[in-house]
Formats: structure tokens, C-alpha cells, sequence
């Protein structure tokens, strides 16, 4: 990774799905004093159907902004654009166990010196990453089936949340625990209590008429939920 970020902490992550996607630079200069986390998800109208960005936006928008750039692979084939994604300048990227092949994709990740990330649906238990704990730098756990911003928050995930610490400090595995999907002021106190440390949040700061500052509020409500446990 180009930026290492200790993974205990705690980040919000901005997802730029929310945004305008006319003026993707200008979103990204809103949240740029707020986080050093950016969240970029890539669809590619198969493994689910919308369709977003690819490479070239990646490319343009690294000319822009230095924030640590997480790019969440909703694609049924990654290992075609792995390294045009890290040319691009991705500074991890996560795939879905969902697709298979995720043994030969860390290896891939690993030979591009990309961070490696894996991604589990709602539906998709624990148990499928756990034999890949000590492999990974991250594990993006979905709140919401992928697709689609603005979606509600589904709290049944939450017990594998709490699996999924529980085996990382278990094994004390450097992994970053990240949640996606349906995370405002009242659902980030939950998952935070579960275990996540970093949320991403599309709707919930760039919905919202300073971005900026809902970037805070959202960390501020980490940290009380975080505190007070
Ligand atoms: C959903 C995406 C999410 C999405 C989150 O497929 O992976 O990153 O942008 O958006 P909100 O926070 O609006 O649920
Ligand atoms: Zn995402």
C-alpha cells in the first residue's frame, strides 16, 4: 500500500457514489480536510447491476487528491483490470469472495504491491475469508446488498461484524475491518460496537449540505459509541 494506516483506527471513509459525478474533483475537495480515506466504488453491470467507474476516472481524479483511495471491485472479473487499477493509482483494492479465485487474486494484489482487500455480501458467512485473514490488509463487511446508494442499513450483519474482530485480535492480524452500506449518525454506534473501524458512507456526506462536516459528525459518533462501552 502507498499509505500505511494502522488498523485500529478509526476513519470515515466517503463513498464518491454519492456524489456528483459531473464534478467528481469538486466532491472530493469537500472531504479532503476531513479524512484521509476515499471510497471508490467500481461496477461493472454484471456481478451487479448498475454500472460506475473504471480506471480512467481513477486516473484523473489521483491527479486531484493524495487521500488513501480504497477501491471497492464489484466485478465479476477484477483480475482484467487489477493493474490498470493500480496504474491508475489505487492504493488497495477489495474484491468479492463471492466470484471465487481469491487465492490467486491476493497473489495478484500482492505482485502489484496493491493493498489487499476482500468483500463479503450480506449473505456470505465469515467462515469463506477467515482461511485468508493473515493474507489481507483489509475486509470490507457489506451492510447493504452492493449496487446501489442510499439503501438501508441491514442490522443483521452485525453478530459477523463481531465474528470477524473477534477472529482478527484473536489471531492478531493487522487487518482493517471496514463496513459499507446504509451507515448514518445512528447506524455507525452499532457497528462500531461490533468491531468496524472504518465506514463508509456515501449518502451520509454527500447527501448532506456540507460534506465536511457531516464527515465529522459520523466520527464523533464512532468515537462516543467507542467510549462509552
Ligand atoms: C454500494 C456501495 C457503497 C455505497 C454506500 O454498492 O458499495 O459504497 O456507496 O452508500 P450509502 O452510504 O449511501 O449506503
Ligand atoms: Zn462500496
Amino acid at each position: 500500500m502507498n499509505t500505511v494506516i494502522p488498523a485500529g483506527d478509526v476513519h470515515i471513509a466517503p463513498s464518491l457514489l454519492s456524489a456528483d459525478f459531473g464534478n467528481l474533483a469538486a466532491g472530493v475537495e469537500e472531504i479532503s480536510s476531513h479524512t484521509p480515506w476515499l471510497h471508490l466504488d467500481v461496477m461493472d453491470g454484471h456481478f451487479v447491476p448498475n454500472l460506475t467507474i473504471g480506471p480512467p476516472v481513477i486516473a484523473s481524479l489521483r491527479r486531484h487528491s493524495d487521500l488513501f483511495f480504497d477501491c471497492h471491485l464489484m466485478m465479476t472479473n477484477p483480475e482484467r483490470y487489477l493493474e490498470a487499477f493500480e496504474r491508475a493509482g489505487a492504493d488497495l483494492c477489495s474484491v468479492h469472495v463471492e466470484i471465487g479465485k481469491t487465492a490467486e487474486l491476493i497473489v495478484q494484489m500482492r505482485e502489484l504491491e496493491l493493498g489487499v482487500g476482500l468483500v463479503l455480501n450480506p449473505d456470505t458467512p465469515f467462515a469463506t475469508v477467515a482461511p485468508f485473514l493473515h493474507q489481507i490488509d483489509l475486509l470490507l463487511i457489506m451492510s447493504v446488498f452492493p449496487g446501489f446508494g442510499g439503501q438501508s442499513f441491514i442490522t443483521e450483519v452485525l453478530p459477523k461484524v463481531a465474528e470477524a474482530r473477534a477472529a482478527i485480535d484473536a489471531g492478531g492480524h493487522e487487518v482493517i475491518l471496514e463496513i459499507d452500506g446504509g451507515i448514518d449518525p445512528t447506524t455507525i454506534g452499532p457497528a462500531a460496537l461490533a468491531g468496524a473501524r472504518v465506514f463508509v458512507a456515501g449518502n451520509a456526506v454527500f447527501g448532506r449540505e456540507d460534506p465536511g462536516l457531516a464527515v465529522d459528525a459520523l466520527r464523533k459518533h464512532a468515537h462516543a459509541a467507542l467510549l462509552g462501552q
